[in-house]
């Protein structure tokens, strides 16, 4: 009896031991690297985590929602800390909060809203409002004629926020017949080959195009590589989001109308310090700016604004804030 209370001993000392000393260990499931932004977002997050004494696991899926539940899986069983998760797909990654919460793990939607489940905490951009400032930019611009509207996939829930957005904007519009819409298309993921795809399309059947709004900055260049084929491009007016380099580029060149560049470093940092938060099992009452209702339940969050990017602010924005240095882009 007195070794089986000694071991019991030596197992609760080591549990303590470990417990006070153990480093949290956040688990950051990415949809992908390959575009600009996300590269972005997964090295500030990293470095904010790191500077708050935790450790982050990056697992990409690379657009592969199968994958990416697998990689959670993985995270789960091993029982990270907490989990942060940009879904490959809206309806897969519920599964995996299900899985998450079962072992009592926090988890963080963020970028891209988790639905109808129990997240801990959402951090993102007011992506209803990025719709309409990238809609009310060009409407100002040019408040009448053919616009064709890009979406991205449906599998990720922004690109139903951003529709949402164009139509506050262009809906009173389209009533009044000051403007039509040619092409009103999710397309099956953020691909700018898609992008061109889809324009050329439109463009082959000859149809006049005076406006593009596109989801992103990857589909705005699909898009303008069609419009330039057409030699189109001097009279279209083009929308996208991410403030990607080359978009910036196509900016100044007079290709692009308008990027928004969205507060990437703030984003991984309110994700970072939460994460810890709710690694440390601490109250987020302090982290959230607002609460977002999911579908299940309003969800604590932290939305920030997008701040559009045209050819006479890049300085004052993207620059002057660090996002892109000057060299990269002239
Ligand atoms: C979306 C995001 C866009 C863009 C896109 C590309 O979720 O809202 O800004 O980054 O992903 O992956």
């Amino acid at each position: 009896m007195k070794r089986l209370i000694k071991l019991f001993l030596i197992f609760i000392t080591l549990g303590v031991i470990s417990g006070c000393n153990e480093t949290p260990e956040i688990g950051l499931l990415m949809d992908t690297v390959e575009l600009e932004r996300w590269v972005k977002d997964r090295d500030f997050f990293v470095q904010k985590v790191e500077e708050l004494g935790g450790t982050v696991t990056v697992k990409v899926a690379d657009s592969d929602a199968d994958v990416q539940f697998q990689q959670a899986l993985e995270m789960i069983n091993r029982g990270v800390d907490a989990l942060v998760i940009i879904p490959v797909d809206m309806v897969v990654s519920e599964g995996i909060v299900k899985m998450a919460k079962r072992q009592d793990i926090p988890v963080i939607s963020y970028d891209r809203l988790i639905r109808n489940s129990e997240i801990d905490f959402y951090v993102s951009t007011d992506n209803i409002y990025i719709g309409e400032q990238q809609a009310d930019f060009l409407t100002k611009a040019q408040p009448t004629g053919n616009y064709v509207l890009i979406g991205g996939p449906t599998s990720d829930y922004n690109s139903y926020q951003l529709l949402l957005g164009w139509k506050n904007i262009l809906q009173p519009l389209i009533e009044k017949g000051d403007i039509k819409l040619l092409g009103d298309l999710f397309l099956d993921s953020w691909s700018a080959d898609k992008a061109y795809e889809m324009m050329n399309k439109i463009l082959e059947g000859g149809a006049e195009i005076n406006a593009v709004l596109a989801g992103n900055d990857a589909l705005a260049g699909g898009a303008i590589k069609a419009l330039d084929e057409h030699n189109m491009t001097s009279n279209v007016l083009v929308a996208g989001q991410d403030a990607d380099i080359a978009a910036i580029q196509n900016i100044i060149l007079g290709k692009q109308t308008i990027t928004v560049y969205k507060p990437i470093e703030s984003l991984a940092f309110s994700a970072a310090t939460a994460a810890m938060d709710m690694a440390k099992g601490k109250d987020l009452s302090g982290n959230m700016t607002c609460t977002v209702n999911n579908g299940h339940r309003l969800i604590p969050s932290v939305l920030l604004q997008g701040q559009v990017v045209n050819k006479d602010n890049i300085r004052m924005t993207v620059i002057s804030e660090g996002f892109v240095e000057e060299q990269e882009i002239y």
